[in-house]
């Protein structure tokens, strides 16, 4: 399935070149960052944000501060979800967790730093009218604070008889939302707001939920070689996932539905066309990693 490579190639030189601190003291713990940073995700999230950069005619490279944040914020999740007390995995973009690598101690601060340096990042360095950087970091805040991922994890640690629309919160919530700062924020920054941006929250809303029952379909029928992160790590815990709850066939209906409705709202918020947000959409329907 095709993807914005060339996107996906500014992303990695963006991340590629950020700094952390020159202190030699602290050396081990941006190394431990840049370890889990830099390990080849698929970058879906920076990609999103530059795509619906192009999707309304502005220049991608003008939101790489943003993007770059955003992936920070993204890779600090993975370390902390994959941690002892949380996941227990030990394998994540085909390499050793940063727990195993670095030990828990400094894996939980590089988590921690990543959040943070994410904020410094955009602060510093986002071009944009300062009050509309304003508003796209308490969108920031919010998609991952407790009404977002990090609440999202915690029901999903909490394991509680779920209904399908509890499911489907959990999911909007861990994963959604922060896939739906993606688009969100680049729309703020370039000043749109609601009404003029409904359809595109509707869209990326309808990705995210898309992106994690595709995830949870992958924890089933994936291979730990394509996935770089061990297969079958829910069925081990006991998670609830759409597959859990609905079946494998169930779960994949699901998500041919979802994918069909993110195509139609993206294609009444961009009505001329959105080549890479289409792709983005369609690869994340059908990737096997
Ligand atoms: C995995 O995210 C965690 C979830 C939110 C399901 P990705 O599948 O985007 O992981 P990387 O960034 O490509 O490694
Ligand atoms: C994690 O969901 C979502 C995050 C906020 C990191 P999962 O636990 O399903 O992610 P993977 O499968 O380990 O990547
Ligand atoms: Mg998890
Ligand atoms: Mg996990
Ligand atoms: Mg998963």
């Amino acid at each position: 399935m095709p993807y914005p490579d060339e996107l996906q190639g500014l992303v990695e030189h963006e991340l590629d070149g950020l700094t952390f601190t020159e202190d030699p003291a602290i050396a081990r713990l941006v190394e431990t960052m840049r370890y889990s940073l830099l390990a080849g995700g698929k970058r879906i999230r920076p990609v999103l944000a530059l795509a619906t950069a192009r999707s309304i005619g502005r220049d991608e490279h003008d939101f790489l501060p943003l993007a770059a944040a955003l992936e920070l914020i993204h890779t600090y999740s993975l370390i902390h979800d994959d941690l002892p007390a949380m996941d227990d995995d030990d394998m994540r973009r085909g390499r050793p967790t940063a727990h195993v690598a670095f030990g828990e101690d400094v894996a939980i601060l590089a988590g921690d730093a990543l959040y943070a340096e994410a904020f410094r990042h955009v602060l510093n360095h986002q071009q944009g009218e300062p009050a509309q950087i304003l508003r796209a970091m308490a969108e920031l805040a919010g998609a991952t604070g407790v009404n977002g991922m990090v609440g999202g994890q915690f029901l999903d640690i909490a394991g509680e008889q779920l209904t399908a629309e509890d499911l489907r919160r959990l999911h909007g919530l861990k994963t959604g939302r922060l896939i739906c700062a993606s688009v969100e924020c680049v729309l703020l920054i370039a000043g749109m707001s609601r009404p003029d941006t409904t359809a595109y929250h509707e869209f990326a809303s309808e990705l995210g939920v898309l992106f994690q029952i595709v995830d949870d379909i992958l924890d089933v029928t994936g291979t730990d070689a394509a996935l770089g992160k061990p297969q079958g790590s829910d069925e081990r815990h006991g998670k609830r996932t759409y597959v859990s709850e609905f079946g494998l066939v169930g779960a994949r209906e699901l998500a041919t539905r979802s994918h069909r409705q993110a195509r139609a709202s993206l294609a009444s918020a961009a009505p001329r066309g959105a080549p890479e947000l289409e792709q983005i959409t369609d690869f994340i329907a059908t990737r096997s990693s």
